[in-house]
């Protein structure tokens, strides 16, 4: 059953925030999501009732914040379909995650000359870990190109793909194009030459189902943080094996079951890599904003989020002599992410109109300097919406694009008219 946005607001303290005099709109989830007041209620219960270290004491409030620990490797487990608990890391965030198979597992199994192929679209944190491999362990990084509509050049990454290529590395949903590649594609691809695949989520795990077994991808990462949960928490997903073949690196406590002057016993998974006290009451926010999403059906919030899309790409046709977009027209092939420029206007400086219009949007390259370059451009505005968006915050926000162009346009036209005034 579809869910109402309304009455999800309700759950959000922050929607009802005014900026600038104007109630806030925020379009900018794709860098983090608000929280429901479930998250912050979890997160205040655990630090009143049973804040505790975990797997560090045998009195009970270590044993209950244990419990509640490992509770959210269950949650998000499931929520994933991994096939167990013990295949679900507890990082920082997806670049911790994506930093730590790049390190832990490219640095024991890879060797000179051997290959890795990413894509032009990735951001930063699934490029530059695989880069300082190159220097690391003298590998190669290899980059498939996109189409003009920002999808995928999938013949390409096939041509691109040979014995040598050991990754994959892709993201499930661009942070900028919005394009949502074909994984599962990819893996057969993979699979011919036996390279591992491993998948940024970062966009992708909040805003459709994700299901790694039927994916049949190596590895998953992604952050609570654009996904209802806390700051300070992410996912690294993968399969048991390709994580039994991982060298634990960040090491110390909670990652040994014995050390002597001469040997070390890890622990087991996935306690081995996760090093030092960890974020347990992230742990907890993050299990509750599983739930709540669970609760609202991920297909849901897929289809919620193509509505919206859709809107935006049709009242962008109203501007369509000042403005152009980025990314896949399908709608099939896109989440929602519109990334986009108004002709003649900086785009920090749209920005900021919008913000003081009470509109709050990204600016700048995304982390993505590459994929701009590729594009042409020296930045992009990007609106990026969640579960709580409505079509009415659509329409403030386009009617505000069309003020702020009007506006350039007559103050530029002063300027002209201006410098022709030799009146003094
Ligand atoms: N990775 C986040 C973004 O794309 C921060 O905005």
């Amino acid at each position: 059953m579809k869910f109402n946005p309304y009455t999800i607001r309700e759950d959000f303290p922050t929607l009802n925030r005014m900026v600038h005099g104007k109630p806030l709109i925020y379009l900018d989830n794709a860098a983090t999501t608000h929280k429901p007041k479930q998250v912050i209620e979890a997160i205040k219960d655990f630090y009143e009732k049973y804040n505790s270290n975990v797997h560090r004491g045998v009195h009970t409030l270590s044993q209950e914040a244990s419990s509640l620990y490992e509770e959210a490797h269950e949650v998000t487990a499931k929520f994933i379909n991994a096939y167990s608990w013990e295949e679900v890391i507890f990082t920082k965030n997806a670049t911790d995650s994506l930093n730590l198979v790049a390190y832990s597992w490219g640095l024991k199994n890879l060797k000179p000359g051997d290959e890795i192929v990413i894509t032009i679209m990735e951001h930063h944190s699934n490029m530059l870990p695989w880069r300082n491999l190159e220097l690391l362990k003298g590998v190669k990084v290899k980059y498939v190109d996109i189409n003009d509509d920002g999808t995928l050049k999938y013949d390409e990454l096939e041509r691109m793909v040979n014995e040598r290529t050991k990754i994959i590395a892709v993201t499930l949903m661009s942070n900028v194009l919005g394009t949502i590649n074909d994984v599962k594609r990819i893996v057969k691809i993979a699979r011919e030459v036996n390279a591992i695949v491993v998948v940024d989520g970062a966009q992708g795990v909040p805003h459709m189902p994700v299901n790694v077994r039927e994916l049949g991808i190596d590895f998953l990462a992604f952050s609570a943080h654009k996904m209802l949960g806390p700051t300070g928490i992410g996912v690294l997903w993968g399969k048991k094996e390709r994580l039994e073949e991982m060298m634990p690196l960040k090491v110390g406590g909670g990652t040994i079951k014995d050390v002597t002057l001469d040997s070390v016993e890890w622990n087991d998974l996935p306690w081995r890599f996760e090093d030092g006290t960890p974020n347990i009451a992230g742990s907890v926010g993050l299990s509750v904003a599983i739930e709540y999403l669970r609760k609202v059906g991920m297909e849901n919030v897929r289809q919620h989020e193509i509505e919206l899309t859709r809107y935006t790409l049709k009242r962008f046709e109203e501007l369509k002599d000042a403005l152009t977009w980025y990314g896949p027209q399908e709608l099939s092939m896109r989440g929602g992410i519109v990334s986009f420029n108004i002709e003649g206007l900086d785009h920090h400086a749209v920005g900021k109109a919008l913000d003081l219009l009470g509109i709050a949007v990204r600016t700048g390259m995304h982390c993505t300097h590459p994929l701009h370059y590729r594009l042409g451009i020296k930045g992009s505005v990007r609106a990026s919406f969640y579960i709580y968006n409505v079509k009415e915050e659509i329409d403030t926000f386009v009617d505000s694009l069309r003020t702020i162009t009007n506006v350039a346009n007559i103050l530029s036209l002063a300027q002209i008219d201006r410098d022709r005034c030799t009146c003094g």
